[in-house]
């Protein structure tokens, strides 16, 4: 009992002391200041309340001498008939939820919605107000009376929404944003009590570069808003481009807080650029003032790509802009067409709730008058004054509204319901906190998520409990769309690609011309049809938009320092070098028997040279050889007519044939020079001609030999048998024979060593192969000819020294001078062949081929030929023998020794005048 009473008093005076701290506390509790909120409630008779948050107002208006007075909240400016629209819907929405029985059917939702003027500190304000109430005087505390708040809807803006969310997360009160995109709300460290049912800006900035790179423009500028929203937005769609190649071209800012200066630079850098596409992420409320200073400045011939906050927005789809506008292309939202939601919006007037402030701006507003005996500021729709001064406050005179007036006869973005995605979006927002709910209330205890299987209760629960179910709804709408939020806090993206086009009517319409959706193995962006989109360009055909017009084939990308990678210059691929697609970066070297054509796109194969038998020099050679050698017969022929006479007698007519044989043989040696060379010609030619002179030679040799001991008996008398003994023909046959076996060695040495080969030279000429042939081995080649140099060298000499023989027919003389024009040939042919290239080369060698020959020909052949032809009466016996017996009766009738027998007189116009 004692026992008792002792927790009695102990208890009684816990209390005593609680309330001395209670009252103390309040002592010191001091209302800090008092938010200037305006929106609309309703919370009587409602179980739930929700917040919700939207633009009534585009801006706020800073006072201007904040420090001398009270500070006051900043006065809100421009009314916004589409927040307003947007706030009306979900007043909308939250009728439908309480008279549907499906959802939610014993509980009556009510709503508190504020006005945060598109400004961060009014959103705060709005959200300080939720969570403590607006008369509240302890932080943390939420005392009011009334039907609890729940969650809220909002904040419109990114920027407004990060800033609600970051304190609406301390308590970890749901946010459920309509219109906030920006992907840093999927952070659910930072904002972990957000969700909203608009994609995620990430999508957004993908589709917009798969775009531009769908079009193939690669030359973009950017214009971001100064908030979250624009500088997130341009950031991912800049780092997306960028892994397409796409480039820059200048990346310009809109000031929140309106400076025409700043404006006139972001006109002056579209006008400089050569730009055509301009990505714009940005709210219609900021962009405003930019586009009336776009239609100022007359800038047309620029496609602009919209992002969803401004692509169906009537701010900026005016009439006055579309000039600079036709051809828009941009990303909207999904659209839905609320059901009664038209009917519902027509019902407001100001006669309804008189002390509506919001509506009263409205109906002044739509319809250009001042609301009588109403101390609602008359403010005109948001309207930048070019000049930069203040826009429509207050004007001197108005004529009074009658309250007669007819909504339905204006045009108003307020009424405009074609294009509901934002508004369609604060629907859904609306009923996935109703689900959520709804949801929450059907939990059936014992089989609830919470701790030991337990459920909220739906007269009190904790935010955090709904933000459970909030995280776990999914629902179909009306238009059967499927809302599903995922573990982010965001909803699966579709996007339709919207083109800015003139009805006949001469109103702008907003035409469907593509899908872009978010699926689950990646993305899928589809354009209808090419042909449906307005383009704005002359030909209307779709712009190009680049800073280089691209390489063409033939050349390459040459990369400038200090610029963007879409600005290069053209370089011409280099000698041998091709490139066969626009746009290469480098140039590919032409495989070895191709060469580049003219316009260097396509490697073809090298024109081959070498001396044709069709060619015009070619032919010449051939027909020079033939005549030469059919000359060489018909001296054989001559010969042969005339073997009998004297002179055939005396001469050595087999040594005779085969100097002829040996003749014909390096003559038709030019035909293996001639045409294609193979690998059979190439081997035969040389070794041909070298056998041809080795045999001609050695047997001149043989002669001049004869000739030269002739001399020598008759200069020192030496006896007849010596003569005799020195050489008999078989001797010159033996030394022919020799000659030829030793050059048929060499020659055979050198086929079977390092025989020559067909060589295509690309060396000198790199449009052509001079298909030639490399000789093998130059020493043998040397030694070949060289072989041949030795017996004309001896030749030489030997008939140089016996050309003094006093003889009639001095054929030593003719055949110093054969050898002389030889030599002269060779000599002179080696400096030409040298310098010569491709075919002339091998027509040097031919022409050396046939001038020695015929220079062999002439001295040695045609004097006999002169005598026999046309002088035979010298061709007789006694003249020959006659001149044979004055000097050697015993000399056998050898070569040397007949001619000599032809008298001096008649051979003095031939023979070589020493
Ligand atoms: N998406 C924008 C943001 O995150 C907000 C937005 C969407 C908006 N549509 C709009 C703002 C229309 C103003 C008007 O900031």
């Amino acid at each position: 009992m004692a026992s008792l009473k002792l927790c009695l008093l102990l208890g009684l005076f816990a209390f005593f002391l609680r309330m001395l701290a209670i009252q103390g506390a309040e002592g010191t509790c001091r209302l800090l200041g008092k938010f200037d909120l305006h929106g609309y409630v309703e919370s009587e008779n409602r179980t739930l309340i929700i917040g919700g948050m939207f633009p009534i107002h585009f801006r706020s208006i800073p006072e201007k001498e904040p420090t001398s007075s009270e500070p006051v909240s900043p006065k809100c400016e421009g009314f916004n008939f589409r927040g307003f629209r947007w706030a009306k819907a979900m007043i909308h929405a939250i009728h439908e939820v309480n008279n549907r029985l499906d959802i939610l059917p014993n509980i009556t939702l009510g709503y508190h919605i504020y006005d945060t003027c598109f400004t961060t500190s009014r959103t705060v304000e709005a959200t300080l107000a939720y969570l403590t109430g607006q008369n509240e005087t302890m932080p943390n505390i939420r005392c009011s009376a009334g039907a609890p708040l729940i969650a809220v809807i909002g904040a419109g803006g990114s920027t407004l929404t990060i800033a609600s969310s970051r304190i609406l997360g301390l308590y970890y009160f749901p946010e459920v944003g309509y219109a906030s995109s920006c992907s840093v709300l999927s952070d659910k460290y930072q904002f972990p009590s957000f969700l909203r049912t608009i994609p995620n800006d990430d999508h957004q900035s993908l589709a917009m570069a798969e775009l531009v790179r769908h079009f193939g423009w690669v030359w973009i500028g950017t214009i971001a808003a100064d908030d979250d929203y624009g500088k997130y937005g341009i950031k991912y769609f800049k780092q997306n481009v960028e892994k397409y190649g796409i480039c820059i071209a200048f990346s310009e800012t809109i000031p929140k807080i309106y400076s025409r200066e700043k404006i006139l630079a972001i006109v002056d850098a579209i006008k400089e650029s050569t730009a055509n596409i301009i990505v714009v992420y940005s709210s219609d409320i900021d962009l405003s003032p930019l586009m009336e200073e776009i239609a100022h400045s007359n800038i047309t011939g620029k496609t602009w790509i919209a992002s969803e906050a401004w692509v169906t927005s009537a701010l900026i789809a005016k009439p006055e802009y579309f000039p600079f506008l036709r051809g828009t292309i941009g990303f909207g939202i999904r659209r839905g067409d609320i059901p009664g939601l038209k009917d519902f919006l027509l019902d407001v007037h100001p006669d309804n709730d008189a002390s509506d402030d919001l509506t009263i701006e409205f109906w002044q507003t739509a319809f250009n008058c001042t609301w009588p005996n109403s101390s609602v500021p008359y403010n005109t729709d948001f309207r930048t004054n070019v000049s930069g001064q203040e826009r429509g406050v207050n004007p001197v005179f108005h004529q009074l509204c009658t309250g007669k007036e007819k909504l339905e006869d204006i045009k108003n973005t307020y009424l405009d319901v074609s294009e509901l995605r934002i508004t369609y979006n604060v629907y859904k927002a609306v009923f996935t906190v109703a689900h959520a709910l709804n949801n929450l209330d059907t939990c059936v205890e014992g089989n609830g998520p919470f701790p030991k299987k337990s459920c909220a209760i739906i007269d009190d629960f904790e935010p955090w409990q709904l933000m459970y179910y909030l995280k776990n709804v999914k629902f179909t709408t009306f238009d059967n769309e499927l809302i599903k939020i995922d573990d982010n806090g965001d909803v699966y993206a579709s996007y339709d690609i919207i083109n800015w086009q003139l009805k006949e009517t001469g109103e702008i319409s907003f035409v469907k011309i593509g899908i872009y959706n978010d699926t689950k193995d990646g993305h899928e962006m589809k354009i209808y049809n090419n042909d449906s989109i307005f383009w704005n360009t002359p030909t209307l055909k779709p712009p190009r938009s680049v800073c280089t017009e691209s390489c063409q084939s033939g050349t390459r990308k040459g990369i400038q320092h200090g610029v963007p990678v879409c600005c290069f210059v053209c370089i011409p691929c280099a000698d041998g070098e091709i490139s066969n697609e626009t746009e290469a970066r480098e140039c590919f070297q032409c495989p070895d028997d191709y060469w580049p054509n003219t316009p260097k796109n396509e490697c073809v194969l090298k024109e081959v040279e070498f001396l044709a038998y069709t060619d015009a020099l070619g032919t010449t050679l051939v027909v020079l050889s033939l005549f030469g050698a059919c000359i060489v017969l018909s001296v054989t022929f001559v010969f042969r007519m005339h073997r009998n006479t004297a002179l055939m007698k005396a001469n050595d007519r087999e040594l005779s044939f085969l100097i002829q044989l040996s003749l014909v043989i390096t003559l038709l040696s030019s035909f293996f020079f001639v045409g294609k060379p193979e690998e059979w010609s190439c081997q035969i030619r040389q070794v041909i001609l070298a056998l041809g002179f080795s045999l001609c030679l050695s047997c001149i040799l043989g002669k001049t030999i004869v000739l030269l001991l002739k001399y020598r008996h008759t200069k020192f008398k030496p006896t007849e048998k010596h003569a005799h003994i020195v050489m008999q023909p078989l001797h010159q046959k033996l030394l022919v024979l020799i000659s030829v076996i030793i050059e048929v060695c060499i020659c055979t040495a050198y086929l079977a060593c390092i025989p020559p080969y067909v060589y295509k030279n690309m060396e000198f000429q790199n449009v052509k192969i001079i298909l030639e042939c490399n000789e093998g081995s130059i020493e043998f080649l040397c030694i070949m000819f060289g072989f041949d140099v030795f017996l004309a060298v001896l030749c030489f000499i030997t008939a140089f020294i016996a050309r003094k023989l006093p003889n009639n027919f001095n054929e030593a003389k003719f055949i110093t001078f054969g050898m002389l024009v030889f030599f002269i040939v060779w000599i002179s042919f080696v400096p030409a062949y040298l310098s010569t290239r491709g075919k002339f080369k091998v027509a040097v060698e031919i022409f050396a081929i046939l001038a020695s020959s015929f220079g062999l020909l002439g001295c040695i052949f045609v004097p006999k030929c002169y005598i026999i032809l046309l002088k035979p009466e010298r061709n007789t016996e006694e003249i020959i023998s006659g001149k044979a017996t004055t000097n050697d009766k015993s000399a056998p009738p050898s070569s040397a020794s007949c001619t000599t027998e032809i008298s001096n007189s008649t051979l003095s116009t031939l023979a070589l005048d020493e």
